[in-house]
Formats: C-alpha cells, structure tokens, sequence
C-alpha cells in the first residue's frame, strides 16, 4: 500500500475530532472521504500531513513511518496536500506560487512547469497576475497546480469543489481524473457526491470523527445510508444495508 493510516486519532485540547480511522490506498487508487460538516475529515488529513499532532494512532507513506514526521519532511516525501481554504499567498504571482511549489518539490527530480500549464491553460495565461486577485474556480486550479509542482507520488485534495460553479466542478472533475491518468493516485475530501462518484472509486465516510461506512463509491451512491451520513441524520432507522459496503 502507498499510503496507509492505521487507528488515528486527533484531538484539540479535549476535544477529540477523530478517533479509530484507518484506511489505505494504493497506486492508482482514488478514496473518497466523505462526511457531514464537523464530522473530522479535514482533521485527518491535516494529521496525515503534520500539520496536526496525531495523539495516536499511524501513517505509512510509501512504505515508511512517517506517524512522527514533520509536516515539510512529509511534503518533501511526495505527499501533498491541498488545503480546504486554498491558502495561496494572495501577493504571489502565479509563477511565483507554482515555483514555490518546485521549491519544495526540488530534491526528489524537477516538475517541468510547462505541464502544468498545459493542464491549466487559463494559469497560463495569467502568470504574471497575483494569486489574490484570481476567480475562486482559477485559485482552486492554482492550489492543485502548486501542489502538482512539489511532484507528488500522492495527492489529497480537502474539498476542491466547494463555492465553485457546476461549469468549473466539470473542469475540475477532468483535471483529478488526468492526474489519476499520469499515476498519481488520490484521496478527495468532497460535500459533491457527483465529483466524489466521477473520481474515486472507494469511499469512506467519517461521522463525528469515526468511520461509519466504507466500500464502493457506486454502492454507497444507491445506498439510503450515505445519505444518512452525509446530511448527519444518523437517528434516521437502523441500518438497512442495501449497499455492499460495511458499516464501519
Ligand atoms: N482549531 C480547532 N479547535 C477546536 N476544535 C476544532 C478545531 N478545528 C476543528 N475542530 C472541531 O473538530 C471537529 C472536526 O472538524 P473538521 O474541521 O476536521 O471537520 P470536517 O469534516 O473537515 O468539517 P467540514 O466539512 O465543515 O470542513 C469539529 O467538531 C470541529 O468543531
Ligand atoms: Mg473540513
């Protein structure tokens, strides 16, 4: 497995956001993460990457422990993560994000940043203009591209649809598919089922910071427990798995 998260748990101060997780994914795999809001998955995936104290509980990456790593040891050993609020420096030019990117990137081979333009052709075209001042739909595609240049073996994405346009979500839906297809493999964090269901074709699903569900994307769509999970009415009936998946 490429990366694998065994029974972690993240707490702030006492209160605990995540407890018992465990997943794995392999090359040319994508997970979805979903879950209602709250319900711990930017926790996890902060932890993942260090940038959260994991108060117990493990990560492997690439066959190596990397539970005790710090978050740029981590960054530097291919995973990336693209942050749920974007986090571009808003005084940052294009080129200068994307090389910032490479910065970090440097010393496991070069990302040739033309790729990356050819992937986002409207970066392209801005290069020269700051990242603050880009439309939601082209920041979100500079996050990932930032993220592209760091040449990740692994991408985790934390909700890159949210307060973007169906039309954009389309775009987006392409670009995660096209880094699937250069052998990227990616875990998504998602609120669209419909992105969820295009890219990945596992899920897990987290509520109040546990694993309720887990199984094929395509399952867990026909099941009347997603949806369940996902609007966080879990009081609705007992489980009725219709779905192949198992409740966690
Ligand atoms: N900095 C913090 N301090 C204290 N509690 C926090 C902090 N950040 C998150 N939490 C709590 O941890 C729990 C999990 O939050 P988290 O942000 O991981 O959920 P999420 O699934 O990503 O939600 P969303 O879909 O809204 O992004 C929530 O109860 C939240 O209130
Ligand atoms: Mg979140």
């Amino acid at each position: 497995m490429l990366l694998e998260v065994t029974d972690l748990a993240v707490a702030y101060g006492r209160i605990q956001a995540v407890r018992g997780v465990s997943f794995a994914v392999d090359k040319g795999q994508a997970l979805a993460l979903l879950g209602p809001n709250g319900a711990g998955k930017t926790s996890t995936v902060e932890a993942i990457v260090g940038f959260l104290p994991k108060t117990s509980g493990s990560v492997r990456f690439c066959g190596k422990d990397i539970t005790r790593a710090s978050a740029s040891e981590i960054a530097r050993s291919g995973l990336a993560l693209v942050p749920q609020w974007r986090e571009l420096f808003p005084g940052f030019s294009v080129e200068e994000t994307l090389e910032a990117g490479m910065h970090i990137g440097r010393k496991r081979g070069r990302t040739n940043v033309d790729d990356i333009y050819q992937m986002f052709p409207r970066l392209a075209e801005r290069r020269k203009q700051l990242a603050g001042t880009l439309s939601g739909g082209e920041q979100q595609m500079l996050a990932i591209g930032r993220a592209l240049a760091t040449t990740p073996t692994m991408l985790l994405l934390d909700e890159p649809s949210a307060g973007l346009a169906v039309g954009i979500v389309k775009d987006l839906v392409k670009v995660l598919k096209t880094i699937l297809a250069n052998g990227i493999p990616i875990l998504v964090i998602e609120q669209s089922i419909p992105l969820a269901s295009a890219v990945a074709q596992d899920c897990l699903i987290l509520a109040t910071g546990t694993p309720v569900w887990r199984g094929a994307m395509a399952e867990a769509e026909k099941s009347d427990d997603i949806h369940r999970y996902y609007f966080g009415d879990q009081s609705a009936g007992s489980w009725q798995g219709d779905a192949k998946g198992q409740r966690t």
